[in-house]
């Protein structure tokens, strides 16, 4: 495979030296999606305890009184661009000084129906002039293990903001162990996610997810994090400032309390579509691997936090599908490595960090998070050849994630010396196989999705800790 070669790709196509292994090429390859999106009339079994609001107080919050004791402190390194081989996120440090442990296709676009900031005290001197050495560890909420929660999830199953085909408690599925787990991270405290302290927090701002319908998942249990489920009077619908753009649909919400606007756009592949022929109503779309996203392209000026992502859409038989053939430079692909669909995807990965990068260089009002893979479960054979997932006893794989580094390592490596953050989800998503939706409520397993509420909502507590 790709593994020991060194990509020779077209322009800005990253050839630093980075290699990729099979294995981690093996990753990505790894699945496929293509899912049916016929709505099966689902049959109601359970409704879901009411989220109660009765979380403690962010961390940063109840920590800074108690600086005395052998209590996490945030730090925030300024990060130096021209001078860091890693991009800086908060890290937590103890006071004693120790180590601080610190495919689918588509369905319709239609909506859905349904502090203070610590200067550094350097004891162990690991942190030199603002920028962390090479052995320290920033804070990595990634590396943990999932441990059991008698709490509720933060929201009901018949979230209004959330389609109903992801409510594993709506469906026939009767055993609902995989809601009893909350991730805790091992290096730093993750703070308890906090709807009001969230929208407080991101006041004024725009939050937007882009990507696959794994992004939509995030983006829908967001706003049901953020709502518990409810509708309100406060949530005004703006969609229609966003979308409109062929192949571009989205959702969009804005809670008039805190102005605080949260959305998603679709695009599988990150990439800028254009019709090849506009005149032509059956033209193909150049799917441009070196142009941005119209969405991105058109609103990153104004958005505040941008998460995206882009893994299982890349298949030759999907980008086919899709009417869609790769240009780079405005033309179709010539480059016989880049004409790989592997080696195109890692060309974008680091195409769209480089510009965003540079973007971020002049906006500082801007925080930008790849999220990494979402891992798929497909045993006894894959998406297309009667693959399933029929475990639903949790933790069977493990419950622990004790790598470093994220096994996502396309993401990483791409986003890595940048200001792009890493969300990083693959390896402890990766333990939860028994969370998908599975076959309930479907024809076939779908063990790609996640049930909500589920794993994704943890990848927005990992989000909610990183911002
Ligand atoms: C892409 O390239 C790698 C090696 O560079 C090869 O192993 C793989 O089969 C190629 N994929 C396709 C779809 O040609
Ligand atoms: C980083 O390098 C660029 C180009 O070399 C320079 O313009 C910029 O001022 C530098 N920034 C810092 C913080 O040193
Ligand atoms: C980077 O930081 C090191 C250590 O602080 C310093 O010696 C070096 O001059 C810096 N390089 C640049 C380009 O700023
Ligand atoms: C940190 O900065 C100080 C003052 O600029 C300098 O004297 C010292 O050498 C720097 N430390 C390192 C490790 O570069
Ligand atoms: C609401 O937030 C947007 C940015 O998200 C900003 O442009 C607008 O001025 C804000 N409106 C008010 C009334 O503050
Ligand atoms: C574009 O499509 C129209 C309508 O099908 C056709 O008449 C025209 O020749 C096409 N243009 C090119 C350059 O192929
Ligand atoms: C749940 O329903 C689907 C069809 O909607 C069916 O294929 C599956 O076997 C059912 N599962 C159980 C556990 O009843």
């Amino acid at each position: 495979m790709i593994a020991e070669e060194e990509m020779k790709g077209g322009d800005g196509f990253r050839t630093t030296g980075k290699k990729i292994s099979v294995a981690l090429l093996a990753l990505v390859l790894m699945t496929l999606l293509l899912w049916d999106w016929e709505t099966n009339p689902f049959v109601y079994t359970h409704v879901s305890t009411q989220y109660q609001s009765n979380t403690p107080p962010a961390l940063a919050v109840s920590t800074i009184t108690q600086a005395f004791m052998d209590i996490t402190y945030e730090v925030c390194i300024h990060y130096d661009p021209n001078n860091s081989t890693e991009s800086m996120e908060p890290a937590e440090m103890k006071t004693d000084g120790n180590k601080y442990q610190s495919l689918e296709k588509e369905e319709g676009k239609k909506p859905m129906q349904n502090g203070d900031d610590f200067e550094a005290e350097i004891i162990d001197g690991s942190f030199v002039n603002g920028t962390a050495s090479a052995d320290t560890k920033v804070c990595n909420y990634a590396k943990g293990r999932w441990v059991a929660d008698s709490r509720p999830p933060l929201y009901a199953a018949k979230c209004k903001y959330m389609e109903r085909k992801w409510a594993c408690r709506l469906s026939n599925r009767t055993d609902f162990s995989y809601e009893g787990y909350r991730w805790q991270s091992v290096d730093c405290q993750k703070p308890e996610f906090e709807a009001s302290h969230f929208l407080e927090r991101m006041k004024d701002q725009i939050v937007a997810f882009v990507g696959d319908s794994l992004s939509r998942e995030q983006f829908e249990s967001m706003m049901c994090m953020l709502t518990g489920g409810q509708e309100s009077s406060d949530i005004e619908d703006v969609q229609f400032l966003y979308t409109g753009e062929i192949h571009h649909p989205g959702w969009g919400y804005r809670f008039r309390s805190t102005n605080t606007t949260i959305l998603y756009s679709k695009s599988t592949r990150l990439c800028d579509l254009e019709p090849i022929n506009a005149t032509d109503p059956n033209t193909l779309n150049a799917m441009h691997l070196d142009r941005q996203p119209a969405f991105i392209r058109e609103n990153i000026d104004h958005l505040n936090v941008l998460v995206m992502n882009t893994d299982q859409h890349w298949r030759k038989t999907l980008v086919s599908w899709d009417n869609e053939v790769m240009y780079v430079n405005g033309a179709p692909v010539q480059d016989r490595n880049l004409k790989n669909i592997s080696n195109a995807m890692i060309f974008k990965v680091n195409n769209i960090v480089k510009w965003l990068d540079s973007k971020l260089a002049s906006n500082p009002n801007l925080q930008v998070f790849f999220r990494t893979k979402s891992p798929t479960h497909f045993f006894k054979g894959d998406w297309d050849t009667g693959g399933r997932c029929d475990n639903t006893i949790p933790m069977t794989r493990g419950s622990e994630v004790v790598e470093d580094e994220s096994s996502d390592k396309v993401v990483a490596a791409a986003v890595k010396g940048t200001r792009v953050k890493l969300l990083d989800i693959t390896a402890l998503s990766d333990l939860r196989d028994e969370a998908h939706n599975s076959y309930y409520g479907k024809k076939s397993p779908d063990c790609l999705h996640w049930c909500l509420p589920g794993v994704p909502d943890t990848w927005n507590e990992l989000l909610n800790a990183q911002l």
